[in-house]
């Protein structure tokens, strides 16, 4: 394991002003993307999307991009392979690399995330098709008598066994345990779930001898359920995230890099803002978003190739807004200049 190297990596996904776009929706994902903006889901219809995000402007406000499998060995439309075009913007190429999720027997609500079954190889085969760090989504829903201790203590092990594995190749483990923000919780809920959550996978990281130098990590923000009759206000999410935060995750980790998890465009943006302008914080905090992203610049494409230029201007001002929000220097205002 090349510590510096997967440090100077871990730094770099949260470099001043960069955060990490998502963009490794498995086929059956984009599929529930496309149909909402009525295009239809090939292989082909992937690639041009994909393509034009990652021709925009707005990479440079984009530190790394997480592939799926299959875009990772995908080639554009003039033959360049993605991870060079991805390269050539000055942004590190990623890979997702669990298998999804299935029941947690004797769970009931509760999943676990499978694909530690020959990770290392996969991983050595990625690291050699580009990828320079990694991400494994574990999957916590709040409900009635949920999350039991089962479900938390087994994915935060699969987590570090994940962690260890990525390391011993040299990759950079994005450790992502969301929970989830459906349901009716208040806030209250999500910060004792997420500190349970986060105090379990730092547990178990130390256990499996994961070095925490060379890592991010990728939570959701402490938000109350989207079906809960109590809101948040922005102060109230910043103030909680990071109480929880401060609580559980140790200076050495060099970046926190926020899953956008359902909350609108916007909302991601101006919340991640007031994490960043109260300052004096131990790690870089920063976004890598699928959805606060991408939902804007899908809806400006709509499949039309017409669309392109437009769809890709939407999501510059997305990744920039963003980008500023990792500073701590964005404003409302800035939305209207768009
Ligand atoms: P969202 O930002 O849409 O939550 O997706 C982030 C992600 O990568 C989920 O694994």
């Amino acid at each position: 394991m090349d510590l510096a190297e997967l440090n100077r990596v871990a730094k770099a996904l949260v470099a001043p002003g960069k955060g990490v776009l998502a963009a490794d929706e498995s086929a059956g994902t984009v599929k529930k993307r496309f149909d909402v903006i009525g295009v239809e889901c090939t292989e082909d219809t992937r690639r041009d999307y994909r393509e034009l995000l990652f021709r925009s402007r707005g990479m440079a406000n984009i530190s790394g991009v997480i592939l799926f499998d299959e875009t990772i060995r995908q080639k554009a439309k003039d033959g360049t392979p993605l991870v060079k075009i991805i390269e050539a913007a000055g942004t590190l190429p990623g890979i997702k690399v669990d298998k999804g999720v299935k029941p947690l027997p004797f769970c009931p609500g509760e999943v676990i995330t499978e694909g530690l079954d020959g990770l290392g190889e996969r991983l050595a085969e990625y690291r050699g098709l580009g990828a320079k760090f990694a991400k494994w989504r574990a999957v916590i829903d709040i409900g009635a008598g949920i999350p039991s201790y089962a479900c938390v203590n087994a994915n935060a092990h699969a987590l570090a066994r994940y962690a260890a594995l990525c390391q011993s190749e040299d990759i950079v483990p994005i450790v992502e345990p969301e929970v989830l923000m459906d349901g009716e919780h208040d806030i209250d809920r999500c910060a004792d779930v997420t500190e349970f959550v986060l105090k379990t996978v730092y547990e178990q990281l130390y256990y499996a001898r994961v070095k925490l130098e060379g890592t991010v990590l990728k939570p959701n923000m402490v938000v109350p359920g989207k079906k809960s009759a109590k809101q948040a206000s922005v102060a109230e999410v910043a103030e909680k995230t990071l109480r929880v935060l401060k609580e559980c995750v140790p200076a050495a980790v060099p970046g926190v890099a926020f899953l956008s998890g359902g909350q609108s465009d916007v909302d991601a943006t101006a919340r991640l803002d007031a994490i960043n302008k109260s300052g004096g914080l131990p790690w870089k905090v920063s976004f890598s978003f699928s959805r606060a992203l991408q939902a804007a610049p899908q809806k400006a494409w709509s499949g039309r190739l017409e669309n392109v230029a437009a769809a890709q201007a939407v999501f510059a001002h997305r990744a920039r807004m963003n980008g500023l929000a990792s500073l701590g220097e964005w404003k409302p205002e800035l939305e209207q200049a768009a």
